[in-house]
């Protein structure tokens, strides 16, 4: 299993849009996804519209009280397999100083579905600084920093990737540090200059996939499916898809030419 935390302090920069439909692109290609809701917020189980209802369990009863990751698990929308989020998760900041090395607790609770998934996404909290984020980092193989392509995008993209780097010093942990473009208006030329100024910045480490702009991907979110659900054949659909592409060839062996 691979694992992805999408990341970033800033809020409302596409985390969640990106964690969703990217396990819809992921899911389209016939992997066996698991998405994780790492956000008290909880707008990735909203997304998918999954209702954790009183006595029903959430990754708070993982991370707070040791139930095991497989019995959370529910089916979403889209042949997503997804791990939901109440408010309640928002407690284990409080909870981390009563614990040895809290930061480890999701990658721990990860390795008992090792087997049952090709890739596991971890929709994050619009913060750095906290136990929640310390644990996506510490189970990352990948730490995908998403950058809305709007005004201040650099300056915020480079403060988040410092952040990041110094956070994975003082973990010892071992994800490598990607990042992708989203709300991205191709119309704008503000947004045409940072793309190219992101490119120049982050080099082979900034995917090529970029996310458009699209109302496309609002209406999925608030119609509780991925995009590629309600529209597959429109752009956002593609972008995912060609995002998804990306991800997969991470792993996959380079051909050698002989
Ligand atoms: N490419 C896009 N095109 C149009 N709208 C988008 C796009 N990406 C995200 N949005 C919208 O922008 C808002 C913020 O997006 P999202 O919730 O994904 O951000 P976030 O980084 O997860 O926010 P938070 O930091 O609060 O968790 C949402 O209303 C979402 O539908
Ligand atoms: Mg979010």
């Amino acid at each position: 299993m691979k694992t992805l935390a999408l990341v970033n302090q800033k809020g409302g920069c596409g985390k969640t849009t990106t964690a969703v439909n990217l396990a819809g692109a992921l899911a389209v290609r016939g992997e066996r996804v698991l998405l994780v809701d790492l956000d008290p917020q909880a707008h990735a189980t909203m997304a998918l519209s999954v209702c954790v209802e009183p006595g029903e369990r959430s990754i708070a009863d993982v991370l707070l009280r040791g139930t095991s990751l497989g019995e959370v698990v529910r089916a979403a929308r889209g042949g997503i397999a997804l791990v939901p989020a109440t408010l309640e998760l928002g407690e284990l900041e409080e909870a981390a100083g009563r614990t040895l090395h809290p930061e480890r607790l999701l990658s721990q609770a990860l390795s008992e579905v090792e087997l049952d998934y090709d890739y596991a996404l971890l929709d994050c909290p619009p913060r750095a600084d906290g136990v929640l984020t310390a644990n996506a980092l510490r189970a990352a193989d990948v730490a995908v920093l998403v950058i809305e392509m709007g005004a201040f995008a650099l300056q915020g993209a480079l403060k988040a990737e410092a952040v990041f780097a110094e956070l994975a010093g003082d973990m010892d942990a071992r994800f490598e540090l990607r990042a992708v473009g989203t709300l991205f208006d191709r119309h704008a030329a503000l947004a045409r200059e940072l793309l190219i100024g992101t490119q120049a910045r982050f080099g082979a480490r900034l995917f090529d996939s970029v996310i458009h702009q699209s109302g496309r991907l609002r209406e999925a979110a608030a119609s509780g499916q991925p995009v590629q659900i309600l529209d597959p054949a429109c752009r956002a659909a593609r972008d995912f898809q060609a995002l998804a592409e990306e991800v997969c060839a991470l792993w996959s062996p380079v051909p050698l030419h002989t």
